[in-house]
């Protein structure tokens, strides 16, 4: 068990399943109090950190992150209950995979508004007033390298024939958390706060289930939700202090350039 972030607190959303609950569990084994934010059951999560470390604190609200009331009343209450907000992971996501041609105004505004729109939500709601007033603050917002690459052409079309891994509504939301990520990095530098992204390449969860992934990349497998936990646990710790605005790409080389 390390102690990298004894007495802090995380706030990670996406956190029922996948990454986010990969994520929770390593910043747990790093002493971290856990807040978990979902809009499915996280009792999963929870008992699986209190397995790890059964001194962990773990607060859990089960939300929408597109609505900027349960956003606002999520970081309130971690507030009052453990002190302050240290660490927040923006993870939470959808991914539409229906191409240009197929995309509907539902499914780009679903992508836009919780990847998107979502993470801008929680870094405003943790920024202004509780990072600013403790002067401190590691934000780690999930991007994808489809946010970098565009997003995969290639790969399995889904049965309807009009689906890739990936679709524009998807790439652009989070080429949009980058942009976001450098933004918020050079405001809020001075007030102490760090704020990065990792862009994950192919990893083996909910979202990826059923897509047939060639790995064209040097290391050939899919990642693991751990990989990227890893990912994030040097980003919300002590060892990132100078580093800021950045993207760290955790892609088995899918992404090299
Ligand atoms: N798996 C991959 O290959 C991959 C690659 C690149 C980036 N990512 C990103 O990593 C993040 C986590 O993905 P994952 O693979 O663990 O997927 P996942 O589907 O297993 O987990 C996503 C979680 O987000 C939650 N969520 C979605 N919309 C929400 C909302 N509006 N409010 C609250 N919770 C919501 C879901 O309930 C789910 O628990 C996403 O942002 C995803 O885009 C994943």
């Amino acid at each position: 068990m390390g102690e990298k972030l004894e007495h802090k607190t995380a706030i990670i959303t996406g956190s029922a399943q996948g990454i986010g609950a990969a994520t929770a569990k390593a910043l747990a084994k790093e002493g971290a109090r856990i807040v978990l934010v979902d809009m499915q059951a996280c009792e999963t999560t929870k008992r699986e950190i209190q397995e790890i470390n059964p001194e962990t604190e773990v607060l859990i609200f089960n939300i929408d992150i597109k609505e900027r009331e349960n956003v606002e009343s999520v970081v309130r209450e971690t507030a009052e209950a453990f002190g302050s907000v240290d660490v927040l992971v923006n993870n939470a996501g959808t991914c539409s995979r229906l191409d240009l041609k197929h995309m509907t105004d539902a499914m780009w505004f679903r992508d836009i508004e919780t990847n998107l729109r979502g993470t801008f939500l929680f870094c405003q709601s943790v920024i202004y007033p509780y990072m600013e007033k403790q002067g401190s603050g590691k934000i780690i917002n999930i991007s994808s390298i489809s946010g970098i690459m565009g997003g995969p052409i290639s790969g399995a079309k889904g049965e309807d024939g009009q689906s890739g891994r990936s679709g524009p509504a998807y790439a652009a939301s989070k080429g949009g958390v980058i942009a976001l990520t450098k933004r918020i990095a050079k405001e809020v530098g001075e007030l102490g706060i760090h704020c990065n992204c990792v862009a994950p390449g192919p990893v083996e969860t909910a979202i990826t289930k059923g897509m047939n992934y060639k790995l064209d990349q040097p290391i050939k497998r899919m990642g693991t939700p751990e990989d990227i936990a890893e990912a994030v646990v040097y980003l919300a710790g002590s060892g990132s202090d100078y580093v800021t605005g950045e993207v760290l790409k955790v892609c088995g080389g899918a992404a090299i350039g």
